[in-house]
């Protein structure tokens, strides 16, 4: 079955997550993240998702903004940081991520191989339309699809399910990238041709679903879609 459509995920996959805390340590109010940085976007990372699962067990949705800022309260208080107006510029930073660089040439690829390429994310609309518009890739791409359209998070199957429905296609004609390891088993679990994107080279998630390829980076994607 050849490949109807190629989804991918925003953030970590498309996005250096990273970006936002590395910028804001490099300008001028933010003296205080010098050292910390790394270990402040870890952290914002690891508790914006956690509160996106856990949301979803409790029923109790609130979309990505808003977990994304509880995330990096969260972070700010481990590290010490009280200060009101760095916390408004990481925000506002997370907009703005960068596109990991490979990210523009392989969109054009798939786009030049007559391939529709989207995003699904847990992200709302306003930020995905932000994070493209930043990075100049809106253009590449057919769509955007956000879980604020279901209201749950991934790995929901309700949320993979916005694709086959957006695309008219089956599961088993999708091909999905992801950098997380728990969103690329959901997406296998659904029926997606999940591919892996091990940047760190880490230990595959140990979940019920593994997947199809796995990729140092997004450069080898164009040809693995073209072998079907
Ligand atoms: C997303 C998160 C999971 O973009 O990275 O959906």
């Amino acid at each position: 079955m050849p490949v109807a459509t190629v989804i991918f995920d925003a953030y970590g996959t498309l996005f250096d997550v990273a970006g936002a805390a590395r910028r804001a340590a490099a300008e001028p109010g933010g003296a205080r993240l010098g050292a910390v940085w790394p270990k402040l976007a870890e952290d914002w990372r690891r508790k914006q998702l956690e509160y996106s699962w856990l949301r979803a067990i409790m029923g109790q949705h609130a979309d990505f903004a808003q977990v994304t800022a509880d995330g990096l309260d969260w972070a700010l208080e481990a590290a010490g940081i009280g200060d009101r107006t760095l916390r408004a510029r990481l925000l506002a930073l997370y907009d703005e991520l960068p596109a990991y660089p490979e990210v523009p040439a392989v969109l054009q690829a798939l786009k030049a191989m007559g391939l529709p390429r989207a995003i699904l994310s847990n992200g709302t609309p306003a930020m995905l339309a932000a994070a493209t518009r930043s990075a100049g890739i809106e253009g590449l791409l057919d769509a955007c699809l956000s879980v604020e359209s279901v209201g749950i998070f991934k790995p929901d199957a309700r949320v993979y399910a916005l694709v086959t429905a957006r695309f008219a296609c089956a599961p088993g004609e999708v091909l999905f990238i992801s950098s997380n390891g728990w969103d690329v088993a959901g997406a296998a679990a659904f029926g997606f041709r999940a591919v892996w994107v091990n940047r760190s080279g880490l230990p595959f998630d140990r979940l019920p679903a593994n997947p199809r390829h796995i990729l140092p980076d997004l450069t080898g994607l164009p040809a693995l879609a073209g072998a079907g």
